[in-house]
């Protein structure tokens, strides 16, 4: 939720600030704005430029730079609607400091009725106006240190922030902070660069620091200089990120998401080939687990529902998953579960409490995440990587898939740990992901289909996905991808539960999509199928090749290349991914940035 990125060094700034800008629209997208310092005529003024919606309308509002230090933001409105005012970066009475936060200040009330009893006045509906403010209050009374200002002003905020402070009387550093907001630092030669993650930074650098929460930093073109907010230096490593800057760019395709769906036989193939590394990391004590708890968050949560089923499968142990949001609340039991984190950013807070809560507990805690660095790293025991590449696109589809792959291995690994199952299996499941990883390549190379399918489909208004066992997860992610990116309303259940009362909302306007695997469900499946279609409702049938029963019951069918059923929501859910991606283009749908979304969902 909001972008943030600062820079100091030889650069023209205002170019740095947009095109580390750009890379972060996918965090939030409602208004932008920027704050330089400029070095030319009218030096020393702090120049401040905001615009309602996309980047691309800030970006037309320059005309000219003069800069070599500044500050950016793309905002996820919290509090106060998206227009000028409100976007960031947000400046004191005097415009003598520029601030840029992602987060929430939870005492925001309080200071600013503070603030206001000696004189203050405030522009904006948001919480980060009272920063500024704080700033230039602290800096006038400690004789214009602006690091031991930003510092005292930190210690008074409550909640979440990651902060990006310029001050007109310091042309060369940039101060910022973090508490359970992502801040990475990096640097050039004779530059420095801070933003909220390192996709925004990789054409300029492969060097991070990924601060801390309770960390602060000062930032100059010669160097980094972090220490504790409650005191201390700090030594951090830096860290070498391999994403190459292609990865986080289009290359041709007319959307982030589109090309990331067709990158899914690589991204799963580095998940698999990764996890060879991973096993070796995981410590025996895992496999004496009796329960397992999986908690995340939207379409990870889905991934972990289909994990349920295989860990109770391969470990047999019981497992639980449960939405973050909601595990948080929960009465905590006297089981002694191993506790899974599923988040592909290791940025969402509602995931990171969770993680925080449970091993405050002292439950042994595993994340699995895409990003390096991020967040979820540093709150568990263990962290095992997707290896997908960087996932611009809001919605996430290779981050979904790998995070398959990553129950299938994780889940088959334990239980061979556990002696459930023996070492045979485990090579026959692996043997299994890579003919899954085939069939997805199949479903890449024949979207025609899909594509025919997805225009009838734009028409409506109202669809149910259905599905049963490992295919019921797999229905709710495909109804949250066609929901969330073509604005078409849709549901998943399980295709046995249609008719404890959803089944009331079929008409012959309403679609069905039904996911079919050749298991032990198939027989139901075809009956709920039935059930739709003597409603009236069309129904399209996602079956794998070579089902001509299927026939029988519907004409609509579109054909996945035959894997295990245990593995097919791995091709099933590609394909839903590009049903959603073509229903949403044929509907004219801002497909990587979906009305009111983010992808890292940083607030709670
Ligand atoms: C939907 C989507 C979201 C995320 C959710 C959790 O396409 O991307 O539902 O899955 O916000 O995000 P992570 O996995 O980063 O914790």
């Amino acid at each position: 939720m909001c972008g943030i990125v600062g820079y100091v060094g030889h650069r023209e700034a205002t170019d740095v600030l947009i095109e580390a800008l750009k890379r972060l629209e996918y965090r939030g997208y409602d208004s932008s704005g920027l704050a330089t310092l400029s070095t030319g005529r009218g030096k020393g003024r702090l120049r401040v430029l905001k615009s309602p919606g996309y980047i691309s309308a800030l970006e037309k509002r320059i005309k000219t730079g003069s800069s070599r230090i500044g500050i950016s933001h793309t905002r996820w409105a919290t509090h106060g609607v998206p227009n000028e005012v409100n976007a960031h970066p947000h400046m004191d009475g005097e415009q003598n400091v520029a601030v840029v936060h992602n987060g929430i200040i939870d005492n925001h009330l309080a200071l600013k009725r503070e603030l206001a009893r000696k004189g203050h006045e405030f522009l904006s509906q948001t919480d980060t106006e009272v920063i500024p403010h704080l700033i230039s209050e602290e800096y006038r009374h400690n004789g214009g240190n602006l690091f031991e200002a930003v510092r005292e002003v930190v210690k008074r905020l409550k909640g979440s922030y990651a902060i990006v402070v310029l001050h007109r009387d310091h042309p060369d550093i940039l101060v910022c902070a973090r508490e359970k907001s992502p801040l990475v630092l990096g640097t050039g030669v004779n530059e420095g660069f801070i933003a909220s993650d390192v996709t925004a930074l990789l054409r300029y650098t492969n060097r991070f620091i990924f601060m801390e929460d309770g960390e602060i930093a000062k930032v100059a073109a010669d160097g980094i200089h972090i220490e504790k907010i409650s005191g201390g230096t700090v030594a951090h490593e830096w860290t070498r990120v391999d994403w190459s800057l292609e990865d986080a760019e289009k290359g041709g395709f007319k959307h982030f998401m589109i090309k990331e769906i067709f990158e899914q036989p690589r991204s799963l193939h580095q998940s698999q080939t990764g996890w060879r590394s991973d096993e070796n990391s995981i410590p025996a004590d895992l496999a004496t687990a009796r329960i397992i708890r999986i908690v995340a968050c939207g379409t990870s949560y889905h991934a972990g529902m289909v994990g349920r089923y295989l860990f109770e499968k391969f470990t047999g142990l019981p497992t639980i998953v449960s939405m973050a949001s909601e595990y948080r609340f929960a009465d905590a039991t006297s089981d002694d579960p191993l506790m899974i984190f599923i988040t592909q950013s290791g940025e969402t807070l509602d995931t990171i409490m969770a993680a925080r809560e449970a091993r405050s507990r002292g439950l042994k805690t595993v994340a699995i995440t895409n990003v390096v660095g991020s967040t979820i790293t540093r709150e568990t025991d263990l962290t095992l990587y997707m290896r997908s590449g960087p996932e611009i696109g809001v919605a996430a589809s290779k981050t979904f898939t790998s995070q398959l792959m990553m129950m299938y291995l994780f889940s088959s690994y334990l239980g061979y740990r556990m002696g459930y199952i023996k070492r045979d299996d485990l090579n026959s499941i692996k043997e299994h992901l890579r003919h899954t990883i085939r069939s997805v390549e199949g479903i890449l190379n024949n979207t025609g289909p899909i594509r025919e399918m997805a225009e009838w489909f734009s028409g409506s208004s109202s669809a149910f996905f259905l599905g049963r066992y490992v295919n019921y997860p797999a229905a709710l992610e495909g109804a949250l991808k066609m929901k969330e990116i073509s604005y078409i309303h849709s549901e998943g259940y399980p295709a046995g539960e249609l008719k404890h009362g959803p089944l009331a909302l079929l008409t012959e306007k309403t679609p069905i999509v039904a996911l079919v695997a050749g298991d032990h469900t198939y027989e139901k499946m075809l009956g709920n199928i039935g059930e739709c279609s003597a409603r009236g409702s069309p129904v399209v049938a996602i079956a794998p090749d070579g089902d001509v029963e299927i026939g029988r019951y519907t004409d609509r069918v579109l054909h996945y290349p035959r894997v295990d059923p245990l593995f097919s929501p791995i091709p099933i859910s590609v394909l839903l991914q590009l049903l959603a991606y073509y229903t949403a283009d044929h509907r004219g749908c801002p497909i990587d940035k979906p009305r009111n979304l983010a992808k890292s969902v940083t607030v709670e």
